[in-house]
């Protein structure tokens, strides 16, 4: 691997601190009980720094987002690291009945509802909904789904149709863990996972920088890995004892993506067995 592309994510880390570090000392010097909780303080710095890479890494990914999002979701999307909502502006308005953002980080919250109204989803009818729970907590998204959405016929839950993951895998909690959990107990029979994200390269040469970054990109970017196999493991994915979670999948590569790049996406579609 060329050492020019080996360390180009030196620019990105630059621009990132410069861009969030005073406003996160600003918010320090508000409140110095934040130097003692370092989960709301990545946050904020994450908040900060996604108002200047959120439109910059969306602008980049809209062919994918059209390709995947649009003629694909339906019904009752979940949205899980909806970030500022960018994906909800992908949303076929007619097919989909409504948007659940599934966000952790509050900050992010007023960008959503911006996106998400300009989409035509509204949290006063009911299509818009945020949820502040980590992908992680399937109970709490049940719990609000049982709240929000009209409970099925059969007396669960409503389950949603689509859950879109965008650049998530990488960041939540024991992401195979959730990622099980996630498609068992909340996607319904039939629905779709439509995915994302950057993934280990499967060049040893790229992926040994990858795990070489990591632990210091996860530090900046609010603990998102570049060194996770998150196609694999959706790929992989098997539920109660059957060989596949899947019964139909299709992944292909973003066209621009060169192999040598620390940040190479995969896209997939994957429906539910
Ligand atoms: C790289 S951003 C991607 C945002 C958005 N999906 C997009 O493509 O613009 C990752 C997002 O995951 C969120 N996140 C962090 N921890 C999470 C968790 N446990 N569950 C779900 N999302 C999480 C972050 O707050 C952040 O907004």
């Amino acid at each position: 691997m060329k050492l020019s592309n080996a360390l180009s994510l030196l620019t990105d880390l630059r621009i990132g601190i410069s861009i969030a570090i005073i406003p996160t000392l600003k918010a320090i010097l508000w409140n110095p009980t934040l130097l003692f909780r370092p989960r709301a303080l990545s946050r904020i710095f994450m908040a900060n720094l996604w108002m200047t890479f959120g439109p910059g890494v969306d602008s980049s990914a809209k062919a994918v987002k059209e390709g995947l999002i649009t003629p694909n979701a339906y019904g009752i999307v979940l949205d899980i690291g909806a970030g500022h909502g960018h994906s909800v502006l992908y949303l076929n308005r007619a097919r989909v009945s409504r948007y659940i953002a599934l966000e952790p980080n509050v900050l992010m919250h007023e960008h959503i509802r911006a996106n998400a109204n300009a989409a035509g989803y509204h949290e006063s009818a009911g299509t818009l909904v945020i949820l502040s729970c980590g992908a992680e907590d399937t109970k709490s998204i049940l719990n609000s789904l049982s709240l929000i959405a009209p409970t099925h016929t059969s007396g669960q839950p409503q389950l949603v149709d689509t859950i879109i993951s965008i650049l998530t895998l990488c960041t939540i909690p024991e992401p195979q863990k959730t990622l099980t959990n996630l498609v068992r107990d909340v996607l319904k029979n039939g629905g779709q996972f439509l995915v994302y994200e950057h993934v280990l390269s499967k060049r040893e040469d790229v992926a040994w920088w990858q795990r070489f970054w990591a632990p210091i990109w996860a530090i900046a970017f609010d603990g998102c890995r570049m060194d996770r196999p998150s196609d694999v493991w959706v790929e992989e994915l098997t539920l109660d004892g059957k060989a596949s979670a899947w019964r139909e999948s299709k992944t292909w590569l973003k066209d621009d993506d060169h192999e040598e790049n620390l940040f190479f996406h995969s896209v997939g579609r994957f429906v539910k067995a």
